[in-house]
This record gives C-alpha cells, structure tokens and sequence, in this order.
C-alpha cells in the first residue's frame, strides 16, 4: 500500500498498496459493538432474546460442544447480473451430548427452510422434521430447535435453504468488478472468510476447531468458470442451459479456508515434481503477467513439501488475482485469493521490490497450507501460530529459492517495524485473548506477524536451524488435520526427535549429524517452553542494559518503552512483573566468534576471558530485544565505526544504527550521540546499512517539513545532498545492478527528487516528456517509475495526463506508482480529486481507498486535507467499511498517527470522544494517542539538538 510508509519500515519502495498487516504498523485493538458475554453471565439464568422475541438457548459468543459438524454438502447459486446467490446445505453433525438445539453462526443470510434427518431417515427415505430457527444476530447465531431430543453419539443431518445478496464489502461471499481493455465491466464473485465471515455466506460452525470435510457444488453460466478448494470431478447441465460443478471433497479443515469463485478469468499452469498441478489466474488481459507468479510457486511448493517433509495434500493449487480485495492474500486450502498487486508481476512496469513483494506473499500464503491449514491454531487468540509462522517461512522458503533476492538481508526490518508498536504501552502479547469478531480482526497485526516471526528467528538461531526445523516438522506432522496451542508447538520444539531418532538425556541425535542436533547450551538445561512463554505471553521487547567494568560485564533487563521515561512517575508501575529469558549473544573486540549467555534473571555478571575495547551483543540482529551500552560502550562502538567498520557484520552495524535512534525515543541516549553514531556511513560499503542510516535522516526531513519547521527542514536537506552526494552522483536512471543497487539507486533518486535537487528534477522530467511523448508506450527503468511519474506529477498537464493513464492502465503495479505520483501533488484542488475518486469508488477502486487517504495524509500540503475529510466524512466512510476492518483501521492511524503537536493531539482527541459518544469504541484510538504523545515529546526533546547539530555540521 502508501509506499511511504512500507519504505520507511522495510526501506524497500514499493507500489501503493502493501500488506494491511504492514501498514497497520501501529496496531490497533478493540471495538465490541455487542454485549459482552459478561454481561451474561452474570445471571445464568437469563438468556437473550431472539429475534422473533423468543428466548435464545444460548448465551456465549462461542458456540457449545455438543454438536459437531462432520461433513457438509453445499450447493450454491450465484447469479452476477441480480448480484445474490441462493444456496443449500446439508450438514451432517454428530451429537456428543443429548441436546435439543443446535447452534450455529449465520450472519445476514435469510434462512428459508431447515430440516433434521436421522440417518434412519435417509435410510428409509423418510421426510425429516422441520426444525423451528431462532435467530440471534448480536452473536451472529442460529438456533435450530429440534422437535425431539438428538442423542448422544448418533448422527444426524441438517438440511438448510438460505440466500442472501453478494456482498458489496469484500466479506463473505462478495462481488468484484474489472474492467476489459475494450472498456466494458464485468462482475465475479469471490468468498473471503478469515476469520469469521465463513457464516455470511454459509450457515456453519464458524469456528477453527470444528474442522470438517466439503462437498461443494456451484452453479453458473456457460461463459463462467467456477473454482473451489478441490479439482471438479464433474459438471452437469441443468434445465434451461445452467451448469452445476462438482468439486471432490476436501479433507478435514477450518470453515474459514472453504473458497469458491465464479469468474471468467484465465490461467497458466504447470506441475511441481510430486504432481501437483499449479495454475495462476487473472482476467483476461491480466493473463500475461501472471507467468512470475507460476515460477516461484512451482518452486516454491517443490521447497515446502521438501522442508516440512510433508507433501501437500490437495491434487491442484489454484493462485488467483481477484480484482477488489480486502487484503493482500488469502490462503483456503487449494484456491488461494491474491490482491492483484500482490500476485501479478508485469516486466514492463513492476519494479524490483515489486518482484519481491509477490514472491513473499507467495512465499506466505503456500507456507499457511501446512501453517494454518493442515496445522490450525485451537483459537484466534493463537492466530500468530498461523501468521508468525507464514512471515517467517517467508525468509526460509524465499532465501532458499530465491537467493538473488537477498531477502534475508532485509529480515531485520521485519523486527524493527514491529518494535516500534511494540514499545508502546498499548501493545498486546502475542497470544492474547480475543472472543468477539472485531478482538479476533484485531489479532492480525504486526505483534502477531512480525513479532511472532522474529521471536521464531531468535529460536532457530538459538536451537540451531536443524533442530528448529526438526521440531516443526514433529508438530506438522503430530497435529496434522487438527488444532495446536502454543504449548503444542513448544513441547514439539524441545524435543525435535522424530522416529527413527535416537534419544539420550532429553537431547535426540539423528544418524547423519551426530552433533549439531544437540542443544547449543551444552551446560545448561534449558526449557524451550519457560523461555518461549516469556515472549508470547508478555507484551513489549526487553532492553538489556550492559555496562563494561574492566573484564566484567554487568547486565540488567528492562521493559523498552519508546514514549515513558525513566524519570517519569508512572515508569516504575510499568516495569514491575517484566522478565523474559533472553537467549544473548554477543562478540568483542578481541574475539569476533558468536558468544551466547542466557540473561534469566532482572540483573547479572559475565566475565570476559579478557580486557576489551568494546562488546557488541545481539549478533547479526537475530535477538528481539534492545541493547544499551552504558558508561563510554557506545563511545568505543563509534569509534570503531570510525576506525574499521567491517569489524561489525553489515546486519550488527544497522543493528547499531536501529538501537541508537531507539534509544534516543526512550531517552536514554542523545539525538547527536545517534546522529554522530551514522557519521561513519560516509564510509559505509554495504548498501543495506546505507539504507538504513538514510531512512532514519529522512524520516527526520519528512517529521520537519511536515510541521513546517522551514530552518531545521532546508539545513537537513543541504546536509543529506552534501553528505550522500558521492553515492547519489553514482546513480544512474536504470534497471542495473543486483537487488540491492536497485533499492539504494530507488530510495536515494527518490529522496534527492523530493529534496528538489536539480539534477535530479531534471532527469527524471527528461524521462516523463519522454514517456508523454510516447503515449506512454515508452519502456522506463521500473525501479525509477515511480520518481519519474511523480516530478511528472508536479505540473498540471502532466497530473492530469497521469490520472488519464491511471485509467487505462492494465498493470496493478503501474497504477500504484501512478496514484502514489498524483498523491504527492502540492494543489489541495486535485488532492481532493483524487479522495473524491476513491470515494466514488470507479476509477480509483474502493479497495485502494484507505491507501490513498493514507499517502495524502503523508503529504505536508495534503496532511490537514486528508484529516478534515476523515472528520467530516465519517459516516460516509462507515457505510464502505465497517469499523473493524482494516481499511478503516488504515485510515484513522494513516491520517491521525504522524501528527507531533499539542493542538494536533487535542483535535485527535476530540474526534475520538466525539465518536465514543456514538458508541464508537476502537482500542486504535488508544495507540494513536500515545503515538502522537510520543511523537511530541520527541520533537520536544530533540528539536533543539538537532538544530545545534545541523548548525555545526552545515
Ligand atoms: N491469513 C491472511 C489473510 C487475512 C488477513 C485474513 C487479515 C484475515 C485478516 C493472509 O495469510 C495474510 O497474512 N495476508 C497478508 C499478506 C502477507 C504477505 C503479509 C495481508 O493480507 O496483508
Ligand atoms: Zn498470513
């Protein structure tokens, strides 16, 4: 999404949209429109009411045990030109105790018609008995009241008829439109169900532990295709020229992975070597850049099924790029739904970090068929179980096939982005209870992405990747078609014997490699689970603080909080009860081996075998925690940066450069200390440290223009163009290079265009009146396009000539760096175009809505713009969205979390009572606020030092 912001936490540019997930760097928590079950439960006696004013039977948000779904029979009938679908199921349940109601989720489906069988019934043919619905919305529930008690241990089957109206909000069973090269609309539709939106499509148990099989059948028109999770084993003709699909039924899985598609659109495909059949689709004029994503898949299930040694179940996989998508990807089991950004990959116009964009979210989303689909979390609570694992997949499968891509480089960043969240008190822990729809919307954020793949990444670099591997295959393998908790995963990865194995002493060796199976901790005896809890069930990252006296080192941990302070009166209450086992490593001046030391306890000593000039601990950045050097240590780090950088790995010298500025947010070390810490870059070799020292000088450039701090602004410019003209004269406008020339040349163009830079300017207008003079035919760099398209931007004709190819434009890739372009316009008058666009929702997609407001909220000139038309339009807003859903949550922090002032928190403020008021209650409210807090007393603080220091430099 707004490339802004994903630069600046994966200093990768990228199109306009990015994973929601990403975005939604600050997370963002709960709105509970329903009442709580508390509320309930205080009187056992009393149960809600129906909507038909009969007492409801059931009175939790969960549903009860007593009835589970075995199979279920559906048959739908979408019809795209009436834009609704009728449908029938039957569900076959087994009682577990006697009961006399079923519950179910159904969320706005109008129930025609329920019928109970007895599996005697079926036998013999008999009628079945009508079952009495009750419907209780608030919980998303159906009651079906059975005439006679079912009994325990005997199957029974429930038949039900129920239509309901496409979705117009990318929920449940939802219609999406493109357009053809020849102008003309055309509708699909498309189901999206995680995590509880299975039930708007079809009444069901809608909750990951009732995993059952699927025999689905669709109905369409000849000019249509349909697609499910399984390959079709037939279709037949119905009266009146009518085709109905059948698709084998599917194993045992969650209700939030069933899919079915009725489009028109093409494909390519080919087969792994196991056989299964992979195939990308797209419409039609989409279909030739799909072939990217038909290489890396093929390559990247051949990995997978290799790494977990376990093969993909299904015969086929079908990949497809769905034209109005709520998030980036979708993973059901057999027929994953892509984002068109997110899938397609066109030469001409995708740009490097494109490229790897697609291949991630590949990378993830076939990670989640083993992760989330075979395996499945017992409940939402545990959804990092699905996500931290397919975002950390990402860096093993992506490495290992795509090493060009240099991924792992950049794995870092992945941390780094879910610190700054994670340092705020507002945060959660990663497994974090979540009972009511919007609390499990809620659980996908970036603690549960990011923060559950780095502390995975600290596991592996602990354990070793052998017997990290070893004990995720044990847990695939012992929980395959079931649900796991937390501890399930812990007790898997303690003990990574598998068969075949031989155990000794807790510790299993394999034949092959004798040693490198054993615990690296040969001394101590180390609990995987005492220290993994330390991670999942507590909020926040430790900061280690490490002071050198002589050859000992003296270690104290500390909750790391970015926004309060030592000095404050509320610090100490937000320390007491933090302790993590933090798995430590650490080199020295004297020796550049990897040194490893568990800090279990608030303080203690290690002994160095001898004096050194410096220790730098968190090797390579493997670990999730913050490292202060009190005393001269960061004096001795700066100047060994000076003296020989290369003494510290690439990946420890951006860990130093990301700890300082960290660091500096918490008060515990000067803006010029961290600033004096990136004098060295001058010097700097690797590109990706470059990036870094240069992402932080530019966020400051972007929070000083932002508010206008027109001295601060113009010295920091002439100090970035001063001190990275060496590398900046070294660009050129190409496509050359390995990936990581790309970044640098992408991100440092970018930079000295925003800066107005002559040369810069210059070239890239020179590039723009040639692709205008083109027609737009002319092939430019990809890895330049978006700079070009937005100095192009700057002068009316050529906005409006970028708007006019905006809508003609086929590529998903070349429209984001358009609109990213028409969005960094400095004219109010076509900022509000463009909003005006994306509320009309033809031209500029709905789906790309809350990027867009996002990006002009990046703007300076569109930052109050922006916020005065979230203010004002709410309720518009609120009929696209709901509340809950990401977009909505993009666009209150996009528009809101930037701001660094008193009057602009007191505005924030304001808008969010005034929507409590309304019964608007969103825990983003809460994050937002302490992020503008922090953001001020940040500029408090180091306003002045960096001013001095600019002075003194310039
Ligand atoms: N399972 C998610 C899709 C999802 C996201 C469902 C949020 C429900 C709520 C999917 O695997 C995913 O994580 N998608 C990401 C892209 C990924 C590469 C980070 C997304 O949609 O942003
Ligand atoms: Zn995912």
């Amino acid at each position: 999404m707004v490339n802004l912001l994903r630069k600046q936490m994966l200093s990768i540019p990228i199109g306009l949209y990015c994973s929601a997930i990403i975005l939604l760097k600050i997370c963002i928590c709960s709105q509970f429109s329903m009442p709580s079950s508390d509320q309930f439960n205080k009187d056992p006696g009393a149960f809600p009411v129906a909507t038909n004013g009969e007492p409801f039977p059931w009175h939790e948000l969960r549903l009860p045990k007593m009835v589970i779904p075995l199979h279920y029979d559906l048959l739908v009938h979408p019809n795209l030109t009436s834009l609704d679908f009728v449908a029938s199921e039957m569900i076959e349940v087994l009682v577990k105790d006697a009961t006399e109601f079923i519950i179910l989720h159904s969320k706005d489906l109008e129930i025609m018609n329920a019928i109970l069988h007895s599996e005697e019934d079926l036998r013999y043919r008999k009628p079945g008995k009508k079952l009495n619905v009750l419907s209780y919305p608030a919980y998303q529930q159906i009651a079906l009241l059975v005439p006679e008690k079912l009994m325990a241990d005997l199957r029974y089957h429930v038949a039900i008829d129920f239509q309901a109206k496409l979705a117009d909000n990318f929920e449940g069973f939802y219609k999406s439109t493109y357009r053809t090269l020849g102008g003309e609309t055309r509708t699909v539709a498309v189901t999206d169900f995680e995590p509880t939106d299975a039930r708007i499509a079809f009444p069901c148990f809608d909750e990951p532990s009732f995993k059952a099989n699927f025999s689905i059948k669709i109905r369409r028109e000849s000019g249509h295709i349909a697609l499910s999770n399984m390959p079709k084993v037939k279709t037949i003709e119905l009266e009146g020229g009518l085709l109905e699909d059948h698709f084998e039924t599917t194993v045992k899985m969650s209700t939030y992975l069933v899919a079915y598609i009725v489009c028109d659109f093409k494909f390519v495909s080919g087969t792994t070597s196991s056989g299964i059949k992979v195939s990308i689709y797209a419409s039609p004029d989409k279909w030739s850049q799909t072939h990217y994503a038909l290489e890396a898949s093929l390559k990247l299930l051949d990995f997978y099924e290799n790494y977990f040694d376990i093969n993909y179940p299904l015969p086929k996989l079908d990949l497809v790029a769905i034209p109005d998508f709520a998030s980036g990807a979708m993973e059901n089991w057999g027929l994953i739904t892509y984002r068109e950004t997110s899938l397609l990959f066109d030469p001409k116009t995708s740009s490097t970090s494109d490229k790897l964009w697609v291949t991630r979210v590949i990378a993830h989303e076939l990670a989640h068929q083993w992760f989330g689909n075979l395996v499945t979390m017992e409940w939402w609570n545990d959804i990092w179980l699905n996500e931290g694992f397919a975002t950390y997949m990402e860096l093993i499968s992506v490495n290992a096939t795509y090493p060009e891509l240099q991924f792992d480089d950049y794995f870092s960043n992945v941390c780094f982005e879910v610190i700054t969240r994670d340092s705020l008190n507002s945060s959660h822990p990663i497994s974090n209870q979540a009972e009511t729809p919007t609390q499990i919307q809620e659980m996908f954020d970036t603690v549960s992405y990011n923060k559950g793949a780095c502390i995975l990444n600290m596991l592996k670099d602990f354990l070793n990747g052998e017997k990290f591997q070893k004990g995720i295959i044990h847990y695939l393998k012992k929980f395959s078609y079931r649900n796991a908790k937390n501890d399930d995963l812990w007790s898997s990865l303690s003990n990574g014997c598998l068969e075949g194995d031989f155990t000794s002493g807790g510790f299993c060796y394999s034949d092959s490699k004798t040693t490198s199976n054993t615990l690296t901790f040969p001394g101590e005896n180390v609990e995987v689970k005492e220290m993994m809890t330390t991670w999942t069930l507590q909020k926040g990252i430790p900061l280690v603080v490490v002071s050198q006296e002589g050859r000992s080192l003296r270690l104290r941990q500390e909750r790391f909080l970015s926004g309060v302070f030592k000095e404050d009166p509320g610090w100490r209450a937000l320390q007491e009860r933090y302790l993590w086992h933090i798995p430590l490593t650490y080199s020295t001046s004297s020796s550049n081996a990897v040194h490893r030391h568990i800090l279990k306890s608030k303080t203690d000593t290690l002994d160095l075998p001898e004096k050194t000039s410096w220790v730098k601990f968190n090797v390579d950045s493997n670990g999730y925690y913050i490292v202060h050097y009190e005393g001269h240590g960061w004096d001795q780090l700066i100047t060994q940066l000076n003296q020989n950088h290369t003494l510290f790995r690439p990946k420890d010298r951006i860990g130093l450069i990301h700890d300082a500025f960290q660091l500096v947010s918490a008060r515990r070390l000067t803006l010029d200390k961290a600033l004096d810490l990136t004098h060295y870059l001058q010097h700097e070799t690797s590109i990706l440290v470059l990036l870094k020292g240069l992402e932080y000088l530019e966020s400051f450039y972007y929070m000083m223009e932002r508010r206008n701090i027109s001295d601060v602004t113009e010295n920091l410019k002439h100090y970035l163009l001063r001190y990275f003209k060496p590398v900046i004269d070294t660009q050129s406008w190409s496509d050359e290079g390995s990936i990581q020339d790309k970044m640098l040349r992408s991100a440092l163009l970018k930079l000295t265009c925003h800066l107005n830079h002559a040369p810069c300017i210059q070239k890239a207008t020179e590039l723009f009146s040639q692709w205008t003079e083109s027609s737009g035919k002319l092939n430019l760099p990809t890895d330049v396009l978006k700079i070009v398209y937005s100095v192009g931007a700057q002068t009316t004709a050529g906005w409006n000539y970028l708007l006019e190819q905006y809508e003609l434009s086929m590529s998903g890739a070349e429209k984001n760096k358009i609109l990213y372009a028409l969005s960094t316009s400095k004219h109010q008058e076509k900022l509000m175009k463009l909003i005006e666009l994306g509320m009309e929702g033809k031209v500029i997609k709905t789906q790309d809505l809350a990027a867009l407001l996002h990006a002009i909220a990046r703007n300076p000139q569109g930052q109050q713009l922006a916020w005065n038309f979230v203010r004002e339009n709410w309720t518009h807003l609120l009929k696209k969205f709901d509340l809950d859903s990401f977009a909505m949550r993009i666009i209150i922090s996009g528009t809101t979390s930037h701001f660094s002032s008193k009057d602009e928190l007191q505005e924030v403020k304001l808008f969010f009572e005034s929507l409590k008021a309304q019964g608007s209650h969103l825990d983003i409210f809460q994050i937002v606020l302490e992020t503008i807090t922090k953001n001020i007393k940040w500029m408090e603080k180091n306003l002045p030092t960096l001013r001095t220091w600019l002075q003194i430099k310039i």
